[in-house]
């Protein structure tokens, strides 16, 4: 009830909208819409209520609530199922507890702060409160496991792609999976499985975007690296429309990679990659290459052009541009 209170608020905005048409249009009392009001404002929706005209919205809390994000979303898999929460540990975490005990696929688990999140290799990932967009996916696509790092470069092109249409940065992917703006990390993606040898039980695709970081407030170790795809008073584009926006656009690559089209994706990849054709150091556990990343081949692998001329295929790895 609250969400179509709020949609008709939408839909009538900038003007009002009556008690009684409310109650007329839903079906409930007065009274309960005067409730549902109250409790919209509790959550930070500037609500106007006027005696003889009624209820008009003014301002919506910039907060990825669910009323929020329904409206914005047009995935046929991705989305079907939100579970937006304040505070969470690791959003990862939560879903794969989530996808072992049955979740739909293409549920999404969004937090707006994590209080252990999780980078890649072990590492931290910065997450704090209202700052950025910290959500995981939940896949369960019919492949076999040495085919799910595809997922990965699938949804960066997904994250590049939205950051570029709506924030009009010129963002880029620096191989495997960060997404750069100017040089510096945005956006980073963890993608975790659950798999037999030979087929996927689930995967969790992390998402991780820096939106408005507070640069006082960035621990050092990673202020020197990381940026934000907009600035906290210069926002073009509200959080809400920048998840809806990567999750519409994941959705129907995802869909594309489900019937094939995994080549055309790769094109895709190639044209917002930053690491194509640069000198690079590839570094991995006990490993450590140099050479310029010639391409990427169809599993996602970079091939590193060495000194000597061979060309070496590279999985996994931390890269650096030199
Ligand atoms: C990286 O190291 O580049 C990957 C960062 C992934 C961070 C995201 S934030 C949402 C999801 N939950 C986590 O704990 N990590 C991922």
């Amino acid at each position: 009830m609250e969400l179509k209170i709020l949609l008709l608020l939408k839909e009538k905005h900038p003007g009002y909208v009556s008690g009684e048409e409310i109650s007329r249009l839903l079906g409930v009392s007065r009274t309960a819409v005067w409730k549902h009001m109250c409790r919209l404002k509790e959550k930070g929706y500037e609500i106007e209520a006027h005696s003889k005209i009624g209820y008009r919205l003014v301002n919506s809390p910039d907060k990825l609530y669910e009323n929020e994000l329904t409206g914005l979303m047009k995935g046929k898999i991705i989305g079907k199922s939100l579970i937006c929460l304040e505070s969470v540990g690791s959003t990862n975490e939560l879903a794969k507890e989530l996808a072992q005990s049955g979740a739909v696929e293409g549920t999404v688990v969004v937090a707006e702060e994590q209080t252990m999140g999780k980078g890649r290799r072990g590492r931290t990932w910065y997450s704090p409160a209202g700052r950025g967009l910290w959500f995981t996916v939940i896949l369960r696509p019919p492949i076999s496991p040495v085919d799910a790092a595809k997922l990965t470069l699938v949804t960066a092109v997904a994250v590049t792609k939205s950051i570029r249409e709506m924030t009009g940065f010129p963002a880029g992917i620096k191989w495997p999976n960060d997404v750069l703006v100017s040089g510096r990390k945005a956006a980073g993606i963890l993608t975790e499985m659950s798999a037999e040898i030979e087929t996927v039980n689930h995967l969790v695709v992390g998402i991780g975007i820096n939106f408005n970081l507070d640069p006082g407030a960035i621990p050092s170790e990673i202020a020197e690296i990381a940026t934000s795809v907009t600035r906290a008073g210069e926002e073009t584009v509200t959080r809400a429309a920048l998840l809806a926006g990567i999750l519409n656009n994941l959705d129907s690559l995802y869909q594309d990679f489900l019937s094939g089209s995994f080549p055309q994706i790769l094109s895709a990849w190639r044209e917002m990659s930053v690491t194509l054709n640069r000198q690079v150091k590839v570094e991995s556990v006990g490993m450590s290459e140099e050479g310029i990343a010639i391409d990427i081949d169809e599993d996602g692998a970079l091939l590193l052009q060495k000194k000597d001329g061979t060309i070496k295929k590279v999985l996994a790895g931390d890269v650096s541009l030199r």
